[in-house]
């Protein structure tokens, strides 16, 4: 439809989130990716499609399904009805997270204090919409910091101030800057929202010291932390993992973010959030975070889908509730896919001429996750990404899109999780010629 013609609502009419820059990313990006489908992608952060398998969704249905009987007890008419009808709005499979949690983070929490949710993507809106008391309030996030985070704060009113990541993964010397910058601005600095494992974009990951001194920091300043961990089972090292901050939480200062999009399937849409921090009510009672946010979430999404749930607890049941057992081929894949781009880099710019602050084309090498960040002596923005995927045949994320301001940003996000390592090599052949073609162009 074109401007001219007549319209019956006006965007400026509708909620100021709308027409925003952090709702509309996502719908730009896959625009591009729909525009150019010949183009190698190095810009989704979708899991590897190749263990995709849909005679094992419907194992994973009859596997929990036998557990309801077996295991729980209940008559087949019962499971039946658990798993077709409305449910309990915190969900169902809430006994297998906590299991889970037990099985490979060493978390130990009440199944009561989890709630299933429809995605990662919903339990972040339920615990913000939450948070957000009133119009002084604001939330603090490690800067770069995820899109559906900065989304999902706009569509309930929630401003969000970053704060600088850095190298450790988060500044601390900043946090703190920041909750005393927002007090002493008369603001009510709800949580800090941080991904200590290969964070998304930077894939940047927090020290255990760094950890403990965050968790500390918290305590000190009566803060929360909200610990978003998408990407943590995917470590490329050997070794054990560093313990999540929930892990060591001990004054109930994190809520947890969790989703199985990419350690199960992304169609399945489930994700959840450990919310064990104690609330009063009017009446005195006390009850977990997770009570007050499935009240929200029987407004908004009523319940997950039993059978989506039930899909992903098959799948834990099948390996003793360990995802870490149940990713074993995607972890190899994803180790190899990195360490693939990070050798496809080093080789296609070697021996770069010294600058003043280092190479001109500079990249993370992450110890896991999805992600590298390559940075380039010239601004990376959405026109730069349309040529490339136009002329070059390659697209990435222009790394501006994961800050919350119009400032130029001179870095852009590869994804190594839904390639093969020939298309990384197509695609970093193609990366390679436009950054060469945009130095020599700029160099005159
Ligand atoms: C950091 C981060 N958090 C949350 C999500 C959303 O997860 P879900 O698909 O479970 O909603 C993603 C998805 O890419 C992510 O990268």
């Amino acid at each position: 439809m074109s401007a001219a013609e007549p319209v019956d609502l006006t965007v400026a009419d509708l909620h100021p989130a709308l027409g925003d820059p952090a709702l509309t990313s996502m719908n730009f990006l896959n625009e591009v990716s729909e525009r150019y489908p010949a183009a190698v992608s190095l810009a989704a952060g979708r899991p590897y499609e190749e263990f995709f398998d849909l005679a094992a969704v419907h194992r994973h249905l009859d596997t929990f399904h036998r557990h309801l009987v077996d295991d729980l007890g209940h008559r087949p008419e019962q499971a039946r009805r658990l798993l077709l009808q409305y449910g309990r709005t915190k969900g169902i499979v809430h006994h297998l997270i906590a299991r889970n949690l037990a099985v490979d983070e060493g978390i130990t929490v009440d199944p009561e204090g989890i709630v299933v949710t429809v995605g990662c993507q919903e339990a972040m809106f339920l615990v913000l919409r939450a948070l957000r008391a009133g119009p002084t309030d604001v939330l603090l996030a490690v800067a770069p910091t995820y899109v559906g985070l900065t989304g999902a704060a706009r569509l309930v009113d929630l401003p969000v101030w970053p704060v600088a990541g850095g190298p450790t993964g988060v500044d601390l010397a900043d946090l703190a800057a920041q909750v005393h910058r927002a007090r002493a601005a008369g603001l009510r600095p709800r949580a800090c929202y941080v991904m200590p494992d290969f964070a998304n974009p930077s894939g940047v990951s927090i020290d255990a010291t760094h950890r403990q001194r965050l968790l500390d920091l918290a305590a000190r300043e009566d803060l929360l932390l909200l610990e978003d961990n998408p990407y943590g089972l995917f470590h490329s090292e050997d070794g054990p993992r560093p313990p999540t901050l929930k892990a060591l939480d001990t004054g109930r200062r994190v809520v947890y973010l969790g989703s199985f999009a990419k350690t199960v399937l992304p169609g399945a849409r489930v994700g959840y959030v450990v919310a064990d921090q104690r609330v009063a009510g009017p009446d005195g009672r006390v009850g977990p975070l997770a009570d007050q946010l499935a009240m929200i979430k029987s407004m908004v999404t009523v319940n997950t889908s039993p059978i989506a749930q039930a899909v992903i607890g098959g799948r834990l049941l099948e390996h003793g509730c360990s995802l870490v057992a149940a990713n074993t081929r995607e972890r190899s894949a994803y180790t190899r896919n990195l360490r693939h781009l990070v050798a496809g880099l080093t080789r296609r710019f070697p021996d770069q001429p010294d600058q003043p602050d280092g190479p001109a084309v500079r990249w993370t090498v992450p110890a896991g996750g999805f992600f590298v960040v390559v940075t380039v002596p010239f601004p990376v923005d959405d026109a730069l990404l349309d040529r490339s995927a136009r002329d070059y045949g390659v697209l990435w994320t222009p790394m501006a899109h994961f800050y919350d301001d119009t400032a130029p940003v001179c870095a852009l996000r590869l994804s190594v999780s839904a390639v093969t390592p020939e298309q990384i090599d197509v695609g970093l052949d193609r990366l390679t010629a436009l950054i060469t073609d945009e130095l020599a162009r700029r160099a005159g």
